[in-house]
């Protein structure tokens, strides 16, 4: 299938403040001269923010990285994931048209599409609210037929099931994603045959369900601040003021500039400006509020002016180019495990074999030693664990350590012991 750019584009891109300090502080993780690597989280975001991704987002990204803007092209046009027309202010329906889903009535659901959104695919609905695309595989066949909805999979779905979705998001609602035929997952229709004792202690929805229900932005579009701002890996807050100031330009690498090694722009002669673009396909033309349900926008978006996410509280500021040593405290440290013997630090999850090492080797041998961190430690911890910066925080050590210091179990511990592994990271 062809993937080009809309033939109507705005005229300019910019990241809400939100954003381009989110966009920023995405492109410190990597190292000097590999900030291209930022390039597929920018693009999602611009697309977040925006609904699809418009010439000149992919543009703006592009500069932001310092790459040529046929690289960024490159990118946009290859995944499916990146929507290069404008779509429903509601939902945009992708409909897997691969042979499982084909043969369990992929046909059935695009008539629906063609029925009450439009004919053709990547064109908006009469009201504006939907667009629809037929796409290759998304993964999900042992659910089929199914359709991704913004961020989300529904799946094991009929033609009536797909009418009723449309009708709710039409509503405003937003419907649970996941199998609509009341599989929990992918087990078999009539429950499971082995591995029972998994249905205990399990979330009321599947995995990636539950993710969807409790993070609420589904069909959502986001303008960063909904959600956390926070960097961990940075020991900080990207609100900080140790993000790179704004229009901070990367360095070029002459091979990798918008001029390219030949002089040539990427598709444009030297010298010659951008072609002017048609107004009216921008985000005002779609700026009504998609149609998130009420409930799940009140939990994910702060009120204006009220206190950001507790998450990015706990955060403990760092002055820009602070070394990582000073950053925050420095926890107590062992110079030998106590008598009973150092602790399985791989009983928390995000702690791997390479992790435990670390941490013995810097004098952390037991559960009550990071238990008793408070955000200080959490911090130096973060900015220290070389090539794990950010892992205590985003997986929430401390909570997990107090726990297993007193012989409780998590349910990650509780998970490695039953299967005799530990597979909680690096
Ligand atoms: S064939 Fe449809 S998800 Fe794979």
């Amino acid at each position: 299938m062809l993937r080009r750019l809309h033939h109507e584009q705005p005229d300019s891109f910019a990241f809400t403040p939100e954003n381009q300090k989110w966009a920023e502080a995405q492109i410190t993780k990597y190292p000097e001269g590999r900030q291209a690597s930022a390039i597929i989280p920018l693009l999602w975001r611009a697309q977040e923010q925006e609904g699809w991704l418009t010439r000149p987002a992919i543009e703006h990204v592009s500069e932001m990285l310092g790459m040529a803007y046929i690289r960024g092209l490159e990118v946009a046009t290859f995944y499916f994931m990146f929507r290069l027309q404008p779509v429903g202010s509601v939902a945009h329906i992708q409909i897997c048209g691969t042979t499982s889903c084909m043969i369990c009535g992929a046909e059935d659901l695009v008539a629906v599409c063609k029925e009450k959104i439009a004919d053709r695919p990547h064109e908006l609905s009469a009201d504006g609210k939907f667009s629809w695309e037929e796409v290759e595989c998304l993964g999900a066949c042992a659910n089929a037929p199914m359709a991704q909805i913004g961020k989300d999979y529904y799946e094991d779905l009929t033609a009536d099931k797909l009418r009723a979705l449309l009708d709710e998001l039409a509503a405003g609602k937003v419907p649970v994603p996941g199998p609509q035929n009341g599989r929990y997952a992918s087990e078999p229709l009539s429950g499971l045959t082995s591995l029972k004792e998994q249905e205990s202690g399990r979330t009321k929805y599947n995995a990636s369900a539950q993710l969807a229900v409790d993070i609420g932005d589904t069909v959502k579009r986001i303008d960063g601040t909904e959600v956390p701002l926070l960097t961990p890996w940075l020991g900080k807050g990207a609100n900080t003021d140790a993000a790179p100031a704004k229009g901070k330009s990367v360095k070029r690498d002459p091979m990798m500039s918008p001029e390219g090694p030949d002089g040539s722009q990427g598709g444009r002669t030297k010298g010659e400006k951008p072609a002017p673009r048609n107004r009216g396909a921008s985000s005002d033309g779609r700026s009504e509020a998609p149609g998130e349900a009420p409930a799940a926008e009140a939990k994910a978006k702060p009120k204006p002016g009220s206190a950001a996410p507790a998450k990015k509280d706990k955060s403990v500021k760092a002055e820009s180019g602070t070394p990582a040593e000073e950053v925050g405290r420095k926890p107590e440290m062992l110079s030998a495990p106590k008598d009973s013997g150092a602790d399985d630090l791989k009983l928390i999850k995000g702690v791997g074999p390479k992790l435990e090492n670390m941490l013995n080797g810097m004098g952390i041998f037991h559960f009550d030693q990071i238990a008793k961190w408070g955000d200080e430690e959490v911090a130096w911890a973060d900015a220290n664990l070389k090539g794990f910066k950010g892992r205590v925080s985003r997986d929430d050590w401390v909570e997990q350590a107090k726990k297993l210091a007193v012989g409780e179990e998590t349910a990650f511990s509780a998970k490695a012991r039953k299967d005799g592994r530990y597979d909680g990271g690096s």
